[in-house]
């Protein structure tokens, strides 16, 4: 259990933040499809990233972790090893849907599973399409839920053109992985662009592939180029609690340092800046493709705005802390088209609904695909579940922080995506 008191000041200088969950993820995978060692920086030693190790690691890819960097040397495009065992995603949905693409193109035989809250989540959206290219993949039941065994097929796979009905990164980039094996080019068109780290980091290592908004063309090929090094950016996710609780709390003026600002990425900023929210964006550089930054906030008054369609891709992860936001804004604010919450760790918008009204009550409202915020409310103390999912812990902790405090009955989840979460918290 963990007890959360209220944060009577506001949050002042500098928050250093760790790396880009999803960029250390395809760091490792296209390393290890590499032929050269990649020396990796500011890698997020997160649960996720670290399932991730090990799964490569059990296809016979090298990777050697040290306390400011991992060092990958990959076996070249066809040389992973067929694994030993079942591969564990974990709580990972990034490392299985991911995986499952690059392991539908192998000659040897693949099974995976995961820990509870993986084997309950959707996978028939990855297998669909692979399947389509020419996969052989076989799920637990007619929902294709985890244990999943990949059988190798003995032809190529075949290039495809696929309409996404979500807009996924994860099923895109799965996609994506299994066409740089097939045997022509492979289209695929989302209905909003999501998170493009994959298409970026695939041009980095040499791969041919073309994104015109929500298109995306990818080419075969027989060898990726390795880089010697990539620099993973701070993860807009988690600097989201403290541009969340910096605008919130009175007296803030906190700069985060070096942020990853891909705009499929940013959706965060525009939608508190439209509720009010003062942030500047300072130092701007690119590294592999992907755009750095500091992240400036002072607090602000916000008030409700609607959001949706378009920009949800661009912040899917960040809503639960974006609710809390809107419970401290004027007015009302409805976001739509999130039903892809209740696919997530957890159902996200019944955790929001039942947890938040326990801080504020009737404050939080949701139907199949929207979520409805009540601003400006009173705030109890309240006792509330995360789930286990670390989205929905810290953004408790950053609403009990604001509000009047709050206890969770499990917080070591944060463990998933922000290791060091608490030490930034003087509780
Ligand atoms: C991710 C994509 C998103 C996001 C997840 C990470 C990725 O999932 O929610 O945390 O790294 O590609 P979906 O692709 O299911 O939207």
């Amino acid at each position: 259990m963990k007890k959360i008191l209220p944060l009577n000041r506001g949050l002042q200088g500098n928050i250093t933040i760790p790396g880009d969950k999803s960029i250390s993820h395809r760091s490792i995978m296209l390393s290890s499809l590499g032929n050269t060692p990649v020396e990796i920086t500011n890698f997020l030693k997160g649960a996720d990233c670290l399932s991730t190790i090990a799964c490569m690691r059990a296809m016979g890819v090298k990777i050697e972790e040290y306390n400011d960097k991992i060092l990958v040397t990959g076996n070249g495009l066809t040389g992973l090893a067929e694994p030993n065992n079942i591969l564990d995603a974990g709580n990972s949905g990034t490392t299985l849907r991911l995986l499952l693409g690059l392991l539908s193109a192998q000659k040897f035989l693949t099974t995976f599973t995961g820990d509870d809250s993986l084997r309950r989540r959707p996978m028939g959206r990855v297998i669909k399409p692979l399947k389509m290219m020419g996969a052989n993949i076989v799920g637990r039941n007619q929902n294709n839920n985890l244990p999943i065994t990949i059988i190798p097929s003995a032809e190529k796979l075949r290039g495809i053109t696929y309409k996404m009905p979500v807009a996924s990164a994860q099923v895109k980039s799965a996609i994506i992985l299994a066409g740089l094996y097939a045997e022509d080019v492979t289209t695929i068109i989302e209905p909003y662009p999501s998170r493009d780290h994959t298409e970026k980091m695939l041009s980095a290592f040499g791969a041919k592939i073309n994104k015109s908004h929500n298109e995306i063309k990818v080419y075969p090929t027989d060898n990726l180029i390795a880089p010697d090094k990539i620099e993973v950016p701070g993860d807009i996710s988690s600097a989201a609690y403290w541009i969340v609780l910096a605008t919130i709390l009175k007296g803030s003026d906190v700069t985060i340092k070096n942020v990853g600002i891909n705009e499929t990425r940013t959706g965060i900023i525009d939608v508190l800046r439209s509720m009010g929210a003062e942030i500047d964006l300072v130092n701007e550089r690119v590294s592999g493709g992907e755009l750095f930054a500091d992240i400036h906030v002072v607090n602000s008054e916000l008030r409700g705005t609607t959001f949706g369609g378009e920009m949800i891709p661009r912040l899917i992860d960040e809503i639960p802390v974006i609710a809390v936001a809107a419970a401290f804004a004027e007015g009302d604010t409805i976001i739509k088209d999130v039903g892809e919450l209740r696919v997530k760790e957890t159902d996200r918008l019944k955790a929001i609904v039942d947890e938040y009204n326990k801080i504020a009550a009737g404050a939080f409202e949701a139907n199949a695909d929207s979520l409805i915020i009540h601003g400006n409310r009173n705030f109890n103390f309240a006792e509330c579940k995360t789930y286990d999912d670390h989205r929905m812990a810290m953004s408790l902790t950053i609403f009990g922080a604001a509000a009047n405090g709050v206890s969770l009955d499990n917080d070591d989840c944060v463990k998933i995506s922000y290791p060091d979460f608490y030490d930034k918290f003087y509780f």
